[in-house]
């Protein structure tokens, strides 16, 4: 029988969310519900409700989560109910052209839950990266669910369902930083960090922190930035080129999403060396760099879409790290808050003062 819970709903552009009752339908064939135990709040849950994704309203906001599979559908043989998840935006297909290929980190046609939730009047939702999980329970294709140790606290594990993984990914898996690299990220809120937390973890040897907040770069160090850059006092990419011999880090990883600190990254690198792109731009963003220099620089300009992740790969891995004590993802939990709190959190996150609020059931 169809469940009715209560959820974080973006009614239309830029109107405050609130919290209404959802209906989640049983699970069909090749679908989970799950029990959502935390869900951490995004950029991009942000992005939704501002229309800057697109105008689906009304969304059913939140996608960083963690919980237990309640229930399951025909055909789902890799969960079963009572399995403790991370919810994922990538359940590959293995059928689409890059799957064929073997990268299905790229994977173009990604699963979502087929049937939809719905307002209590029958108006469907359209669930944040296909998953909706400032919800009691969500509607999820099996595959958008991924078991990890349970030993791991949801809130934490929740993270790395998107912006932790994200920055991680974008420094090992897209950026390739390993042993010895310099790199450089520009933006240090949650998903800076995780990339600064990701290079330590590789071995990177400097780890330039640049942001115009005193405050995310206190926060930097703690993560393993080695150095620190507020741009809004100093130029970042002489500062960078400075702590660098006066060459460039090897990779720059932005982590913002505008052009002009696009443009920083692309001067702070090292000749031959790498950008990551893993901030993400909104429609009217233009860039303009001398052709040449995209030539004369050489090296890759690159972006990071869910860091290059492959999450029955990556997610058991890290929570394995993290419970070993060799990457405190618990850092990244600036506070545990309630479904009703949502737009307070938004509001923080302009304030800054925030790394990740988390929703906690
Ligand atoms: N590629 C992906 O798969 C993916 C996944 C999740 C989030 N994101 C994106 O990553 C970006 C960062 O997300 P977040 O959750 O960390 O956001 P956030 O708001 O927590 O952090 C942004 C940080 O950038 C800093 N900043 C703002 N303007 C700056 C400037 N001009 N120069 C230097 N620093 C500046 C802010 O002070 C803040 O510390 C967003 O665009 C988000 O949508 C991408
Ligand atoms: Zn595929
Ligand atoms: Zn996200």
């Amino acid at each position: 029988m169809a469940q009715e819970v209560r959820g974080v709903i973006a009614p239309g552009k830029n109107q405050p969310v609130r919290v209404e009752t959802i209906v989640v339908p049983d699970p069909g064939p090749g679908e989970a519900v799950v029990k959502v135990q935390a869900c951490g709040v995004c950029h991009t849950d942000l992005h939704y409700k501002q229309g800057g994704i697109n105008d689906d309203f009304p969304f059913l906001l939140g996608h960083e989560a963690a919980g237990v599979v309640e229930a399951v559908g025909d055909g789902v043989s890799e969960v079963a109910p009572g399995d403790f998840v991370i919810l994922n935006w990538r359940a590959v297909c293995g059928q689409c052209r890059a799957c064929l290929r073997g990268r299905p980190q790229y994977c173009f046609a990604t699963h979502n839950a087929k049937q939809k939730m719905t307002l209590t009047d029958g108006t469907e939702l359209s669930p944040a990266l296909g998953i909706g999980a400032f919800a009691e329970k969500t509607l999820v294709a099996a595959g958008q669910c991924t078991k990890v140790d349970p030993a791991v606290s949801p809130a934490v594990a929740g993270l790395l369902g998107c912006g932790v993984m994200a920055g991680i990914g974008a420094a090992i898996n897209t950026g390739r930083v390993g042993r010895g690299d310099s790199v450089a990220v520009i933006g240090c809120g949650g998903v800076g960090d995780a990339a600064i937390a990701g290079s330590r973890l590789a071995g990177a040897a400097r780890i330039i922190a640049v942001d115009i907040d005193d405050r995310k770069l206190q926060t930097a160090l703690t993560m393993g930035a080695t150095h620190t850059v507020n741009s809004r006092t100093t130029d970042p990419v002489e500062a960078i080129r400075e702590l660098t011999g006066g060459f460039g880090a090897d990779v720059v990883i932005e982590a913002v999403g505008r052009p002009e600190t696009y443009e920083q990254a692309f001067y702070a690198r090292d000749l031959a060396g790498t950008v990551v792109l893993v901030g993400v731009p909104t429609p009217e963003m233009k860039l303009e760099l001398p052709l040449l220099d995209v030539f004369g620089r050489g090296g890759a300009l690159k972006s990071s879409w869910y860091g290059d992740c492959l999450p029955s790969r990556d997610f058991p891995m890290l929570v394995d790290l993290h419970l070993q004590g060799r990457l405190d993802l618990a850092a990244f939990v600036t506070e545990t808050i309630g479904l009703g709190d949502v737009e307070k959190a938004f509001e923080r996150m302009h304030e800054g003062d925030v790394l990740r609020s988390v929703v906690v059931f």
